[in-house]
């Protein structure tokens, strides 16, 4: 066996991608029979150090799609915080059900330029972060066993080779080359609509001040002190919706209301995942 340990590695505001990659890495590491280290770099404690990985290292990397790439914000950690030596790769992401874009060659051409081989990649449809009505409680039964199938074979290819270079790599993904802009959203009317400057709004009577929500926020967007406070930049990630316990958090922007007006609208049509290993995309 030419790796001796896997890591899942991931930024995930919502723990889509932290639940995709943590089975990915779980189940290569049962397959193959080595140990797994989970790395989770979504919120700014988590991003104190920056790792370095081996020869002998598989990494699982994992982010989830915003705006149709790596979410902009996150993309200079991506690009700082990790480096390898040749190290074989797993790019991965999640997406909402409307498409991953140019999120998956992105992660994937981040990885190759920190030294990564990668050799496999996978785009998951997840519930969307924006809304239930898009790929609700995906991935479902019918997702995990195509990623199982994925998994599987991923880890037989692993143990059949003896050398790095038996193995096809970098992996063949669709996306631009080079990549132009991030994915415009679009309002209920079909127009851009921009919204940057949308962020939470608390219910003040709600709020029991647990701090669960400043704790979550990957970019440090909300005081400490007065949970209600938003002195940062919102990225829009929704942790803070998702993780106060008395629903307290909520966006009322219209154009942000609007765009996701314009998704439950258009895309509520089941997005398959993808898979690719070397220069072929693989179905299961
Ligand atoms: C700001 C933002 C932008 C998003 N943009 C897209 C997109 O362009 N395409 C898509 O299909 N899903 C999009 N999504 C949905 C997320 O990619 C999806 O829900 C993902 O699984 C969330 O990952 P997490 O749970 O790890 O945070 C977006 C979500 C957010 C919060």
């Amino acid at each position: 066996m030419i790796i001796h340990k896997i890591y899942g590695v991931y930024f995930s505001p919502v723990k889509n991608t932290a639940n995709v990659v943590k089975k990915m890495a779980q189940d290569l590491g049962r397959e193959l029979n080595l140990p797994v280290e989970v790395i989770d770099f979504t919120t700014p404690e988590k991003r104190t150090g920056s790792w370095s990985f081996k020869e002998d290292d598989l990494v699982v990397f994992g982010t989830p799609t915003f705006a149709g790439r790596i979410p902009n914000k996150i993309l200079p950690y991506v690009q700082t915080l990790f480096e390898g030596k040749e190290t074989l790769a797993i790019p991965v992401v999640t997406f909402g059900n409307r498409s991953f874009d140019n999120s998956l060659i992105e992660v994937k051409n981040e990885l190759e330029n920190h030294n990564f081989k990668t050799f496999a990649a996978a785009a998951i449809a997840c519930e969307h972060s924006f809304t239930d009505k898009l790929a609700k409680e995906r991935p479902d039964r019918e997702d995990i066993r195509q990623l199982e199938g994925f998994i599987r074979e991923v880890a037989g290819l692993l143990q059949d080779i003896n050398q790095k270079e038996d193995i096809i790599s970098p992996v063949q993904v669709p996306g631009e080359h080079p990549l132009t802009g991030y994915y415009v959203p679009l309002g209920i009317d079909g127009q851009p609509v921009q919204f940057l400057k949308a962020k939470p709004k608390t219910v003040e009577e709600d709020c029991d001040h647990c701090g669960v929500c400043a704790a979550a926020c990957p970019v440090a967007a909300i005081d400490f002190s007065d949970e209600a406070k938003v002195p940062g930049t919102c990225i829009k990630c929704q942790a803070c919706v998702k993780l106060c316990h008395s629903g307290a958090k909520y966006f009322d922007d219209e154009k942000f209301l609007s765009h996701v007006r314009m998704l439950e609208e258009n895309y509520t049509r089941r997005a398959e995942p993808e898979f690719f290993i070397g220069n072929e995309k693989r179905e299961y």
